[in-house]
């Protein structure tokens, strides 16, 4: 065996035996925080997968200045308070340089305020809130915000649908859900539409018979649902079961393989804007989808995987650009990141420090999503 190769070995294994994550002088500690079990499972790990696949790429050409990335990973299991939990230890314990998370909204803004006040930069995958980002200078995303896919998913259904009159039916638990009905309300009575119910739910709710009764009898020709899978899939069953036949559809929350697990037939015919499509990308996107189905026994990567991707090769590029891993430096860099290359589409950080992007819009086809069209900012 090799000496540099015994020793790492052993310093390896003696700090397992010290149980604890303590990086060698030579890494970099990386930081990540997701959802990896519990409620928004499929997200956290189609995110989390996204940006091992980076790390690995990032460590295989030789790292950034000098050094390999080491990703320290916690699960938050989907619950409120533990994401803070979470950040708090990978700051304080860890001594990580940056963090990546989350891609819930609501679970990003739990985390953020620990992150600026310790001037460790955090960069969102996939949280589309805007109050995401608008906690401080420390914190980034690298995809477009609620304002725009709300817009995207109006016209989309005042235009493409035809739809006069819609529906709103909202989790009140998630400042996503809020957030993306509140824009897509502006969008369609901009748009000339009219809204003729706005009803409530809560996350993890399993009877929404009453609500989609309310609705039905209110006669949309459509129903905008800006919640995630589980939610979606429940509400599209039940919907059904209450005769509301009209079309359904949501945002970026719906796009999980759990929707049509869950959903079966009656999400067939229902749409929602995303971030992503692997049918719809240029040479870099097609690439990463080669790169994701041979790490990953051929699964095909989801929006979460491809922006995890792309947090974590935002912050390389940052890192190399800064010339240091000071949180400061870091921060400035990322800030500064311009046209950057990146796998759903050239990223640009704007001056709130979030990314203006194209939205893609899927339809649930055959148990699939099938790619029916890119929105541009
Ligand atoms: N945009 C959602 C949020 O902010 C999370 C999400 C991103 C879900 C991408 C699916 C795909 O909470």
């Amino acid at each position: 065996m090799n000496r540099r190769i015994f020793f790492s070995l052993l310093s390896a294994g003696a700090l397992g035996l010290a149980g604890c994550q303590k990086t060698a002088t030579d890494e970099i500690p990386v930081g990540e925080f997701a959802s990896l079990t519990g409620k928004e499972a499929t997200f956290g790990q189609s995110s989390h997968e996204g940006t091992v696949l980076a790390v690995e790429e990032i460590n295989a050409a030789g790292g950034v200045l000098g050094k390999k990335f080491k990703l320290l990973t916690e699960d938050n299991g989907s619950k409120p308070g533990e994401s803070a939990n979470a950040v708090n230890k990978l700051i304080a314990k860890d001594g990580v340089v940056a963090i990546l998370g989350e891609v819930a909204s609501s679970r990003s803004m739990e985390a953020a305020p620990i992150c600026q006040s310790n001037k460790i930069p955090q960069i969102s995958p996939s949280s589309t809130n805007p109050k995401v980002t608008e906690t401080g200078d420390y914190i980034f995303r690298v995809c477009f915000i609620d304002p725009f896919q709300g817009t995207v998913m109006a016209n989309f259904a005042r235009k493409t649908l035809k739809a006069q009159k819609v529906a709103i039916f909202t989790d009140v638990k998630s400042d996503y859900s809020k957030g993306l009905a509140k824009f897509f309300k502006e969008g369609f009575l901009k748009a000339g539409g009219q809204v003729v119910s706005e009803l409530d739910y809560n996350g993890g709710d399993k009877d929404f018979k009453g609500q989609l009764t309310a609705i039905k009898s209110a006669n949309p020709e459509g129903v905008f649902v800006p919640g995630y899978y589980t939610d979606a899939a429940l509400i599209c069953i039940q919907a059904k079961e209450v005769g509301l036949t009209v079309p359904i559809f949501g945002g970026d929350g719906w796009e999980s393989e759990k929707l049509t697990e869950i959903g079966k037939e009656s999400v067939e015919g229902t749409y929602f804007s995303t971030h992503y499509s692997p049918d719809a990308g240029g040479p870099k996107g097609k690439a990463f989808v080669e790169a994701y189905k041979k790490r990953y026994n051929g699964k095909l990567p989801d929006a979460m995987a491809a922006l995890g991707y792309d947090s974590a090769m935002i912050l390389a590029d940052a890192i190399k650009r800064a010339g240091s891993t000071d949180g400061s430096k870091i921060r400035d860099a990322l800030a500064a990141t311009k046209d950057f290359d990146a796998v759903t589409g050239k990223i640009t950080i704007n001056a709130q420090r979030d990314a203006d992007k194209a939205a893609v819009i899927l339809k649930v086809k055959d148990g699939k999503f099938s790619y029916i069209e890119t929105i541009a900012p």
